[in-house]
Parts: structure tokens; sequence; C-alpha cells
């Protein structure tokens, strides 16, 4: 029999595990087992990256929502929300503040907000490039069609996030009203990537429903899409939706799977979520401790954030985004890690094995 340890190191050599040993690995509790993988996590990102953390400003430019999942505090069928979206004005002012405090990509996130059709993001993006030449532009707005994915990469923009949420249909159907289909949702991913998009897919860790089979599905999934990027949280219930009164999923086992993410995907940009947040507000540390090396610090006026609650408790409502910064800073000053000014974009490593 395996020890923990023998698995850590296995799926740090071959980059693989069966689907047995990925789920002793999940369902492994024990502290030497944590501290193992969170120690060789922290040292393959300081491999990779040093001591560099990405930010990205995220710009959350509209909780108009067509989607209704039942998890999602801006989903359509939740009338007690305030609804608003973002100017092109708006934004744009926001990329200034964000490019003055040393952000090098904005992330564009939003419900599917049919106001923001292709002619208006292909013209925000271009506005963006035109003043930023030297910024990254992520857009997270999820499900589009080949053709309006095909726009907005020819406009510029250079990444998309789209999670995946779960990797088993059935869960999928858990999740979703009937309307949404888990096959469009993958199929998105797989057109993004073909388009040359840097991609990211991700899920939320402790859904209602998820055993931990199905989270080996994700990591199985994650392991064959090989995106250039991986969001992954716990599910935060949100007030006004089916899902208001289920139990929040766990940190620690967010935390385990960023581990062992980064140790599979040694180069992949892996932030350390708001989510991830919900007890403590500099609790992204511990996120960069177990693999993460990426932060997105909110760069939405702040009148909108209180507007966009995906869940309740989110963290950074208040602050604005310079103090934000600051105490970012200083958090990761005492871990040993700064921020970097730069687009922080996938690479490949060389000599990868
Ligand atoms: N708790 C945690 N994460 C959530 N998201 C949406 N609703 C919640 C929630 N209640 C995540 C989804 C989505 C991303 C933008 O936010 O994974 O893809």
């Amino acid at each position: 029999m395996k020890t923990e340890r023998d698995l850590i190191d296995k799926l740090n050599k071959e980059k693989n595990l069966t689907d047995m040993e990925f789920h002793a690995l999940i369902t492994d509790t024990h502290k030497q087992t944590t501290d193992y993988i969170t120690a060789l996590a922290n040292s393959i990102r300081k491999e990779i990256f040093g001591n560099h953390i990405y930010i990205r400003g995220l710009i959350e430019v509209s909780n108009y929502c067509k989607k209704d999942c039942y998890y999602c505090g801006i989903r359509c069928s939740n009338t007690a929300v305030s609804r608003y979206r973002l100017s092109a004005g708006d934004i744009l002012e926001r990329c200034a503040l964000g490019y003055n405090l040393g952000f090098r990509t904005f992330v564009l996130q939003g419900g599917e907000d049919a106001e923001f059709d292709d002619d208006t993001l292909c013209h925000l993006i271009h506005s963006i490039k035109e003043k930023y030449s030297d910024c990254a532009v992520t857009l997270s707005l999820g499900e589009r069609s080949k053709d309006s994915y095909r726009k907005l990469f020819n406009a510029g923009a250079d990444r998309y996030l789209l999670r995946h949420e779960t990797a088993d249909r059935e869960h999928y159907g858990m999740l979703h009203p009937s309307f949404q289909s888990f096959d469009k949702r993958m199929h998105c991913l797989y057109t993004l990537k073909e388009l040359g998009f840097q991609t990211g897919c991700g899920l939320m860790v402790g859904t209602p429903g998820q055993t931990p089979e199905m989270l080996v599905k994700d990591l199985r999934f994650i392991r064959k899409f090989n995106p250039e990027m991986v969001g992954i949280g716990p599910f935060l219930p949100a007030s006004n939706t089916p899902f208001s009164n289920m139990t929040a999923g766990s940190v620690e086992m967010t935390l385990r799977l960023l581990s062992i993410v980064r140790i599979m995907l040694p180069e992949v940009l892996l932030p350390a979520t708001t989510a991830l947040c919900i007890s403590n507000k500099s609790d992204y540390t511990r996120g960069i401790f177990a693999g993460s090396n990426v932060i997105m610090p909110n760069l939405t006026p702040t009148d909108a954030r209180k507007k966009y609650l995906l869940y309740n408790g989110k963290a950074g409502i208040k602050d604005t985004t310079e103090d934000l910064l600051t105490s970012l800073k200083d958090n990761l000053n005492t871990i040993g890690c700064k921020v970097t000014v730069d687009r922080g974009d996938y690479r490949k490593r060389e000599n990868n094995v």
C-alpha cells in the first residue's frame, strides 16, 4: 500500500494518478499529508515564478444575467438584485486607475448580459488595447457562439475564463436548470482553446451533491483539457437562491485541490480566489502557500461591487482598489512574495519534461 507521500511524489513525477489514487489524495485529511503536499506545491510555485505574484484588475462589468445557475446570487430569477451595467467610459476609467496602480491585465467579468454584444465588446477591447498596448485583456463573460468568441479574440482579447463548474454531467444537471447544457459549456471551452485564447476552466468546491468521485472527474478533466488557467474556490451560499440554506464548501479542500493542480500542471496560472477569503480577507496568502500565483484585486467601482454578489460575505467590497493593493503588498511582503507589474502570460518551460 502506497503512503500518501508516495502518492504525492508519484503525482509530481508522472503528473498523473489513477482515479483511486486521486480519490485517496483528496480524502486524506491528515496534517502530515497537508503539510507535505502544501510544501511541494509551494516549492513548485517558487521554482516557476520565483517570488512574483501576478495581479489582475477585476472589473465586474454587469450583473445582468440570462442564466439561472442555482448557486449564483446574480441568477436571472433573483428579483432581489439591483441590476447595473458599467458603460464603456466607466470601464476605461477603471483601466486608467488600474494602469497607474501597476495592473497589466484587466479582467472584464460579468453575467451573460445581451447588451454586451460583439460590437460593444470589440469596440471596448480595441479602446483598452489602443491605450494600454502593454496590457492583457481577459474576458469572463460566459457562454457565447464560436463566431462571437472569434470576433473578441480578433479584437485583441488574450484570455478567457469559463469555469466548467463540474465535470460530472449529472451533477451539472443538479446545479443548473435544464435549459443550461453541460455539453454546450464543455464545447465553449474547447472552442476558446482552439481559437487561441489562453483559457481558464475551474470549479467550486463543496457544491450541493458534490462527491470526492466528482472531484476526481474534475481533476481528470483539468488534466486532459490542459488549461492555461484554473479557478477553484469554495461554494458559498447566496441569499435568494435555491441553495441559500446549503452548507459552504471547505476551504481546506479548496487548498488541497489547488496544490494538486499546481503539482499536476506546474506552469498553470492559478488564482487564490476571492471566495477563499470568506473568513479572513487576507486568506489569499493560504492559497499562495498552497501553490497559487495570481491574485485578482477588485477594480470595480465600489458602488457596483456590492451589487455583484455571487455569494454572501464577499471580501473587499468596501475598500478602495488602492487600499486593497496596499494591504496586498504588505501581506505578500510578510510571506516573502511581491506583486509584479507584468502581463503575466502563460509560459511553457522550455525544458519541460
Ligand atoms: N459560491 C462560490 N462561487 C460562485 N460562483 C458563482 N456563484 C458562486 C457561489 N455561490 C462562481 C462560479 C462562476 C464564477 C464567476 O463564480 O464558479 O463561474
